[in-house]
Parts: C-alpha cells; structure tokens; sequence
C-alpha cells in the first residue's frame, strides 16, 4: 500500500499501520543518554520491516521539559537535544522513501510558560499578546475557582505582574491559550499550514477537548486533599471546543492530511461528534478521560463491553483508533495481559486483538518485543511530573513512603517511557552514554537483537500479524460481530466482508477455559501456541487464534 501524498486514495487512513515514537527513549545516536533525530532515521529499516506506514512522534519542539516536550516554547523550532530542522528534513524524506508518513503531534490547548508568547503575555494586560492566555482577577483574594489541575495541585497560579491568574488544566509551566483570542487562531492555524508545507502528513492532536472552557464556574466534584476539584467533564466537548476542530480539519483537508484527536468521550455520542465523516472533525479518536489507568476498575468483561459499544455506535460512519498503550499508560502486557509467567503469550495474544479488530492499529514503541512496566527503588528515579504528582498526593493524604510509591509507580507514565531495548549490552543499544531514563532491567533477556533472531518471538508475531492484515481487505475494512462465550474471558468475534470470514478467539485469563467452536469448517491462519484448532477445545492461558472459514 502507498500512502504517500501523491498516492493517496480516499480513506487511506483506514489501512494504516502506526507506530509511536516517544523521541527521547527512542535511539539516542550520540550518546548524550538522549535519544533524536539521526536515531530515529537509523531504526527506519526495524521499522518498514515491520510493516510500519506512518510514524507519530511525540512532541521535538523547543521546550523546557516539565512536561517531556508536551510545553512548547517553540512551534517552528526543533529542540536541538533531538537534532536540527535538517535532521527532520532528512527523517521526512528517509520516511517517505519507504512509504513511511510523518505524523508529528499538535499540542494547541496550552504553550510552555517560555514561549514568547507567554512571556509578553504575562507583563501586562494591555499589548499584542494579552489576550493569548486566559487571565482571571482573583476572587475574594484567591483563585476565580475550585478547579484543581490535571497533574494536581489547583489549575491556577497568580501572577503578581498583572495581579491577575492565568489558567493551566496541566502543569503551572502550562499556561492554557485562550482561544476566544483572534491573534491566537490566526497564529495557531498558521503554524499548522507552516508544518503542512513542510511536508508532514497529519498530526496526533493533543488534549484537544478543552478549548472552549464555558463560564469558569466553581465544580461541585469532591475537592480533592488540596481542596480543589478535577473536572475536565465540565470544560470538555463544548460547541465552542467542536467549533475550532473543525477550522483546523478543514485546513487539513486542504492538505488532505490525517488526524487523531486525544479527545474526552463521556458518552458514545462523543465518538461520532469527533469522528463521523459529516462532522468534518477527526479522522479517529484517542480517548482520554483521567484516570487513562483503569486499574481496579478494567476488567477483559469491561473491554469486551467498550469494544463493541464503539464499534456500534460508529459502524455506518465514524472510524477507530486501535490501541492498548501510549506514552501515558503502563506497559499494555503489564496492564491487561500477565507480565512473569504469561509475558509472551500475553503478549502476543493482546497483538491478535488489535490486529484484527476494525480500525487502525497504534503500536507503541517496545510494545512489539514485550516491553514490561519498570518498577524503580525510589521516587527519585521517576522523572514524569505526574507521578511525583501522584507521590506527593499520596503522602498528604497521610500514606506511608512506601504506599505512596506504590500507588505513583503503578500509574506512573514512567513505565513507558523507559529506553527502547534494543540489544543485550550495557545502554540496551539505546544509548552509549548514560540515559536519561533508567534503563529497565530485564533489557538482558528483552530486546530487539533478540526477538528478531527467532521467529517465535513476539516481535516475529507482529511481523506475521501485520503482514496478514495488509493482505486481508476484510481484516482492515469488514464488520464485526461478537460472539456470546458465556465467559467473560473468552473473546471470539468474527470479521466478514470481501468474501471471507475470519474468526478471533482469546482466552483473556491465566487460567484454561473452554470453548465450542462454531459450527463449519475452520483452518487456522495464525496462533500464539503450537496447535490447531479444534472443534470443542480448552484454550490455554492467554491462547489467541485467527482462524478462516473454508
Ligand atoms: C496529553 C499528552 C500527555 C500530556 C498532556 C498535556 O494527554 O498525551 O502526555 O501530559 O496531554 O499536554
Ligand atoms: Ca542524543
């Protein structure tokens, strides 16, 4: 398949394959522990290998990094620790000369307190940029409301040069862009047509729901130990918020260029007003809806419920993005599948499920050799603001050291963004120097080198599962239909159209269930273990087959 501008056909997205890159865990090539650039360029071949047709690069922007590059100083410059706009000229062209698209990320809801246009902005109320940001008169002498931010603590900070706070849903160092501004619009949807000319083919939008914040009033959720409220459901999905999206995809479509909206969905119709073809909004959505980290609360049951939820609601018009991790999640096989004794069949069998389902398939960087949730000696280690964040919150609640680790690493964004394995030698091959991110361990036993010298490794699984979806239009573009098991834990669900019919069935526990096929003639296409179906079987723990009617 060719995505590549010229060649694009309607729908194109549809039969992406699209790999996340977090930058700075990536490849570092001169081993300043970080990784860049010239890294990603040299990993192109892994990556068409695989199957690759687009990669999304979290943000390379100048920035500070209190947020990892999501607080932009710059929208025009690339921060020099990832290399030069050259270095991206080259990576576009290397990309594109393996049918490779470049998808970068477009983080519109705040700037970074250093962009120049915060630092005008923050001198006075009057001038050119006073109006970028959204400023609020203090209230009885305190914050204009109870709002407490994303990452913790309040959403406002005062600022004694204009005796007024300004809003920031994430960090402080994240000032929100108040988009009822005209010089904000204009600025923004220019830099877009700027990254556009440049040549990239779409972009991730980040946090896009909260653009149109409504009228500021205070939340009645329960104040948290600080005594302020998380509502971001009161400041999502507003007209005002749908209003923007749309200018910005009708620049895109000028471009017919690509994207995916993190977006806030609090009910099904949320799906369709982001995504249905009529909306002219998104392409497809990345829900986020705090806490991303559905421990205790997920169970295979709920995601069979949310799966089939979603397809129905956008079956006949609407599309999905795939995908079980990101760089704000834990590692998917620690999160949903059995990361000791069951890491590789968990593995592979969390793989058949996205690759198999209707939509396009994201795969995260380390998600393809099994990377494993990283679990650091103390809290100094953790470098995401959010997990101390969650560390310091622990604590004044009056939980122990120990406790307050537990429950900061088990969120922790940290578990994904550890360095990429790629090869048993001090540095993982990630890096010759000293990372900036501890390596996870167990990259002795779990790395690249490895998993491409035998072809049952997961990596080897992906390849085949991937090759498979290419080949296979009723894979990619046919309906679903979700079998009753009767248990909670087996999933089968058939995939009909362009004259086939596919069955999937996984065993989502670490324990053996049974199961009767249905009736027919079934032929196995590809499975995590050794064996063949048979009619009435006992799936092993986490066992996973594709299987085709004949
Ligand atoms: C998105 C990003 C996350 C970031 C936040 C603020 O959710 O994925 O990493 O912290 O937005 O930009
Ligand atoms: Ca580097």
């Amino acid at each position: 398949m060719e995505h590549t501008r010229e060649k694009r056909s309607k729908d194109w997205f549809k039969d992406l394959e699209i790999y996340q890159i977090y930058p700075k865990s990536f490849m570092d090539s001169n081993g300043d522990g970080i990784g860049d650039l010239p890294g990603i360029i040299s990993k192109l071949d892994y990556l068409e290998k695989l199957g690759i047709d687009a990669i999304w690069l979290s943000p390379i922007y100048v920035s500070p990094c209190y947020d990892n590059g999501y607080d932009i100083a710059d929208y025009d410059r690339i921060d020099p620790v990832f290399g030069t706009i050259e270095d991206l000229e080259r990576l576009r062209d290397e990309a594109h000369g393996r049918g490779i698209c470049l998808i970068m990320d477009l983080v519109v809801n705040h700037t970074s307190s250093f962009h120049e246009w915060f630092r005008e902005s923050r001198k006075s109320r009057t001038g050119q940029y006073s109006d970028y940001y959204i400023w609020k008169d203090p209230k009885d002498g305190k914050e204009p409301n109870n709002w407490a931010s994303c990452f913790g603590g309040s959403a406002w900070e005062y600022c004694e040069e204009r005796g007024q706070y300004y809003l920031h849903m994430f960090a402080k160092e994240q000032p929100d862009l108040n988009w009822k501004s005209e010089g904000v619009r204009k600025s923004i949807f220019a830099m877009i047509r700027r990254w556009l000319d440049f040549g990239v083919d779409g972009f991730r939008v980040d946090a896009i729901s909260y653009l149109d914040k409504g009228d500021f009033c205070d939340s009645t959720n329960t104040l948290n130990a600080e005594g302020y409220a998380l509502d971001m459901d009161a400041i999502s999905n507003r007209p005002g918020t749908h209003a923007i999206i749309k200018d910005i995809c009708r620049i895109l479509d000028e471009y017919d260029a690509f994207a995916v909206g993190e977006v806030n969905i609090k009910k099904l119709s949320d799906y369709r007003d982001y995504c249905s073809e009529d909306r002219k909004e998104f392409k497809m959505a990345i829900p986020f809806v705090p806490p991303i980290v559905e421990i205790g609360t997920w169970s295979p049951a709920k995601m069979k419920r949310d799966i089939v939820a979603s397809y129905e609601t956008m079956k006949d018009d609407g599309w999905w993005a795939r995908f079980l991790s990101n760089h704000d999640k834990p590692r998917q096989v620690s999160l949903y599948g059995n990361d000791t004794t069951y890491r590789i069949d968990s593995a592979k069998m969390l793989a058949m499920l996205m690759q198999t389902l209707p939509g396009t398939p994201f795969i995260f960087q380390g998600e393809e050799i099994g990377m494993t949730d990283v679990h650091y000696p103390s809290i100094g280690c953790y470098n995401d603001i959010d997990t101390r964040n969650a560390y310091r919150t622990a604590l004044l609640e009056g939980k122990s050291e120990e406790e307050a680790l537990r429950i900061a690493a088990a969120i922790s964004r940290d578990n994904a963004r550890t360095p990429m394995q790629w090869k048993n030698e001090e540095g993982a091959g990630f890096t010759t120097g000293k990372p900036w991110l501890e390596i996870n361990g167990n990259y002795r036993t779990i790395n690249v080198e490895s998993s491409l010298a035998d072809d049952e490794s997961i990596l080897s699984f992906y390849r085949k599962l991937i090759e498979i979806r290419k080949k296979e239009p009723c894979l990619r573009r046919g309906s679903m239909e979700f079998h009753n098991t009767g248990d909670d834990c087996i999933f089968a669900f058939s995939r009909m159209g362009y004259g086939k019919e596919f069955l999937v069935l996984l065993n989502f526990s670490d324990s053996p269930r049974r199961y009767s096929l249905p009736a027919g003639n079934w032929m196995s296409v590809i499975s995590n273990g050794k064996r063949s179906a048979q009619e009435s079987m006992v799936l092993k723990p986490y066992e996973a087959f594709l299987l085709e009617r004949r």
